[in-house]
């Protein structure tokens, strides 16, 4: 049995003290057997985050790392800076910093290698665009990203990381994909990496990510090979993550 994990991704949005004031609410809302939480909020709160997070279950994310290990490299933050302030976690290849900052497959598997080689769980996003599913590419699209990080880190990478599945067509839009279609490129994923290694296949946790929320988490997570979610706009209320985290618990 896979365990879930529920994950926030906070992206660019709020204020230190809005930062502060959800995790203390999300503290308070999760009980004994809550699903694996973690929350990414922006780089400039993680300090705060880890401070208030310390010693607790809910474990601290990042939302992007650099694929160097130090230097020259202005504006950016090491997979070493990530551990140091206590991160455990970072996702690696979101859609937005593929679309928006040209990130390709090859740049984000020396993502996913820079967080795997300090020890950090990087969660790597996949996912197609709405044309390249109206054009039946899915598929071709999804393995393809994964296909660049397994070719310089290798299946057994896999082992120590997460997969997300976030279909671009249903980020932030409200459209959010059937546990139907969830599914089909879920397995679709385990099965490329069986046919590998079936342990990893069968061990690595897969989330679904795409206007997840409290009302239609349940039925997203039922799927067999849904793991849990990585949450964007629905992860910035309390209440809303805090139902959500409950629909993969227990
Ligand atoms: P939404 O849940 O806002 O659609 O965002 C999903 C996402 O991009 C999480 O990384």
């Amino acid at each position: 049995m896979r365990a879930k994990i529920v994950a926030g991704n906070w992206k660019m949005h709020g204020t230190r003290a809005e930062s502060a004031t959800l995790i203390d609410a999300i503290i308070a809302g999760l009980r004994a057997d809550s699903a694996q939480c973690v929350l990414c909020p922006p780089f400039v709160y993680l300090s705060d985050a880890w401070r208030l997070l310390r010693g607790g279950s809910v474990a601290l994310g990042a939302q992007d790392v650099c694929a160097e290990t130090h230097g020259a490299f202005t504006g950016e933050i090491s997979a070493a800076m990530l551990k140091d302030v206590g991160c455990q976690y970072v996702l690696v290849g979101h859609s937005e910093r593929r679309a928006l900052y040209g990130e390709d497959s090859q740049l984000v598997a020396r993502k996913f290698a820079a967080a795997l080689s300090r020890g950090l769980t990087p969660i790597l996003c996949v996912g197609e665009q709405l044309a390249e599913r109206e054009a039946g590419r899915t598929q071709e699209v999804v393995a393809s990203q994964l296909d660049a990080v397994t070719g310089l880190c290798g299946v057994p990478a896999l082992d120590a990381a997460v997969i997300a599945y976030e279909p671009v067509w249903a980020i932030g839009t409200g459209r959010t994909a059937t546990p139907g279609q969830a599914q089909d490129v879920h397995e679709f994923i385990r099965q490329r990496m069986a046919g590998q290694d079936a342990k990893i296949a069968a061990d690595v946790r897969i989330l679904y990510g795409g206007s997840v929320k409290a009302g239609n988490a349940r039925e997203l997570f039922a799927m067999p090979d849904v793991d849990g979610g990585l949450i964007g706009g629905a992860s910035l209320k309390a209440d809303e993550f805090l139902s959500i985290v409950a629909a993969a618990s227990g």
